[in-house]
């Protein structure tokens, strides 16, 4: 473990409990089935799949949330599970969030200069003129203007709106920046800016991020590592560079090639996927993606693939490369 670790995850899994039928058996619903990986200071983890593969269960899990039904968490130099409460107080600020919707997770009452003092006046003995000047000072890091500090969140933008999140997130200094599709619900021209602010951010303050995406397109410039995602489960994991450049997975090939490519001279098949997500209520035997996946064959009819190394740092979850 280097000493830029700031986060361990082994083998993370949340289920939930779901009751079906009649006879209300216990079953569960595997939202996350087994993840890990680690966040680094000053680098980016992207985790990526379509919607409902377990991407904003992994981030409560992380933001400590919820708790995990199985694996380890380890949060600086404590494993989650077993820290003390007054460990745990310590560690929370640490580990900030940022939503898609500004607009739900900003208080529509509340000033923005308040908003962002709010969690200097919980967690800090700074007195009202030190937090002013915290608030302000993070209000120029991010882009906004002093003169809008006593301003309401309806009076901002979109993209302001982000980055108004963005800063108070960042109030308490933390190590780990979570964000769960921040720039989904933003015009494309926005996006790259709000991106731009976040690639800055990131080192001036050296964070680590797990950015959250079901848009390749959004991760490909920012991420160090990507965890691509299905029904729960990793199901390719590396360096960006390198998961880019040369996708494994048969979903991985078909997510990337439903991306747009800059480039005019890449001409690319676009892959369409067959049929319909299955619910992780019933997941298929076998390979999990074997119902929708180009490169089927019979082994994917029988065990699931374990997630194997098939480089030095490439891990893939699929039978064409036993
Ligand atoms: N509190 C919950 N109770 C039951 N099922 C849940 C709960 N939260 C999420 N799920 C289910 O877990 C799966 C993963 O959800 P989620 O993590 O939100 O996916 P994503 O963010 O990738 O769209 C989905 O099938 C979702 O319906
Ligand atoms: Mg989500």
């Amino acid at each position: 473990m280097s000493n830029d670790t700031v986060l361990t995850a082994t083998d993370l899994a949340r289920h939930y409990p779901i009751s079906a039928g009649a006879f209300k058996s216990k079953l569960s619903l595997k939202a996350l089935a087994g993840a890990s990986f680690t966040l680094e200071r000053g680098k980016t983890l992207a985790v990526v799949g379509e919607s409902g593969c377990g991407k904003s269960t992994l981030a409560r899990l992380v933001t400590m949330i919820e708790p995990a039904t199985s694996g380890s968490l380890v949060i600086g130099e404590e494993d989650i599970a077993t820290a003390s409460m007054k460990a745990l107080a310590h560690l929370r600020p640490k580990v900030q969030i940022v939503f898609q919707d500004p607009y739900s997770s900003l208080n529509p009452r509340q000033r923005v200069g308040a908003a962002l003092e709010e969690p200097l006046l919980v967690n800090t003995k700074l007195n009202a003129s030190e937090r002013r000047a915290r608030a302000q000072e993070m209000m120029a890091n991010v882009g906004l203007r002093p003169e809008q500090f006593d301003r309401y969140p309806h009076m901002f933008s979109g993209g302001q709106r982000q980055r108004i999140a963005i800063a108070r997130a960042l109030m308490l200094e933390p190590d780990i920046l979570v964000l769960d599709e921040p720039v989904s619900a933003l015009d494309l021209s926005i996006q790259a800016q709000v991106l731009n602010l976040l690639t800055e951010l990131q080192e001036r303050m050296n964070l680590a991020y797990l950015f959250i995406s079901h848009d390749l397109s959004v991760v490909r410039h920012i991420a160090d590592d990507v965890m691509v995602m299905y029904l729960g489960r990793p199901v390719e994991q590396g360096p960006a560079k390198e998961v880019f450049a040369n996708p494994s997975h048969p979903y991985t090939q078909a997510l990337l090639s439903a991306t747009p490519v800059a480039d005019p001279n890449h001409v690319s098949e676009r892959i369409v996927l067959k049929g319909e997500l299955p619910s992780p209520m019933d997941p298929p035997n076998g390979c999990p993606f074997n119902p929708r996946c180009p490169k089927v064959f019979e082994k994917c009819h029988g065990d699931r693939p374990a997630l194997q190394n098939i480089s030095d740092n490439v891990a893939v979850a699929c039978h064409l490369f036993d």
